[in-house]
């Protein structure tokens, strides 16, 4: 997606060979205008599918997944990070390994907003190793609903996400694929800077 890949080259830094900061539109900050175009990439990829819900995971995945749920007129649920109050029972939750912050955190959903057979697209904001991914799909598995596709803003495609979810039969479609963060550089795949 050009537009997206225009706002990596202006206002990303890279902070070493493995993480790119986005706080300027993505992380922080968000840039409405480039969301909504993200939430409308996401829905022309993905209209072949039967879409009937959108889940992602707080804080950064929600601004790009509300974007995508409006484009597909569906509704939008975001695993939460630590169980609320009011978040008691009847939840599904799972342990998620963040390498980054090298720490591992529960995820919760509550069962009421997944149902049996639901067609789910998965978006979030990086795809690193792919643990957030695969964690989300666990839960809407255990949901017994299909996850139809993983849609990612900004994939890192030298780390190995993008091949675990692949075999696990998940469709990934990413809107930039960096292929390199070294020399202080953001390297995209060739046929994406075309
Ligand atoms: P994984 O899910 O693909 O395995 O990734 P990882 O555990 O490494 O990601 C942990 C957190 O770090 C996630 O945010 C993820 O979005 C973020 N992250 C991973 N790589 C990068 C990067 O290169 N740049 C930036 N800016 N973030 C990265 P989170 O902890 O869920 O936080 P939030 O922003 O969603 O609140
Ligand atoms: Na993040
Ligand atoms: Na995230």
């Amino acid at each position: 997606m050009k537009e997206l890949l225009a706002k990596i080259r202006e206002e990303g830094q890279v902070i070493d060979e493995h993480i790119l900061k986005v706080d300027a539109f993505l992380n922080h900050q968000i840039d409405p205008v480039l969301m909504q175009k993200i939430g409308e990439a996401f829905a022309r990829y993905f209209n072949k599918k039967a879409v009937t819900k959108i889940v992602t995971l707080e804080s950064s995945g929600i601004a790009p997944a509300v974007m995508a749920g409006l484009a597909l007129g569906v509704p939008v649920v975001f695993a939460r990070k630590k169980q609320s109050l009011t978040l008691k029972k009847n939840i599904l939750t799972t342990t998620v390994y963040s390498y980054t912050k090298q720490e591992q955190s529960d995820i919760f959903i509550s069962k009421k907003f997944i149902h049996p057979k639901e067609q789910v697209l998965i978006i979030d904001d990086f795809l690193a190793r792919g643990e957030a991914a695969i964690g989300l799909t666990r839960l809407v598995q255990a949901a017994q609903a299909e996850v139809v596709g993983i849609g990612i803003v900004i994939e890192k495609s030298f780390q190995e996400g993008r091949q675990k979810l692949i075999d696990l039969g998940l469709d990934v479609y990413s809107l930039a694929r960096i292929q390199s963060l070294k020399n202080n550089k953001v390297a995209f795949y060739e046929s994406e800077e075309a």
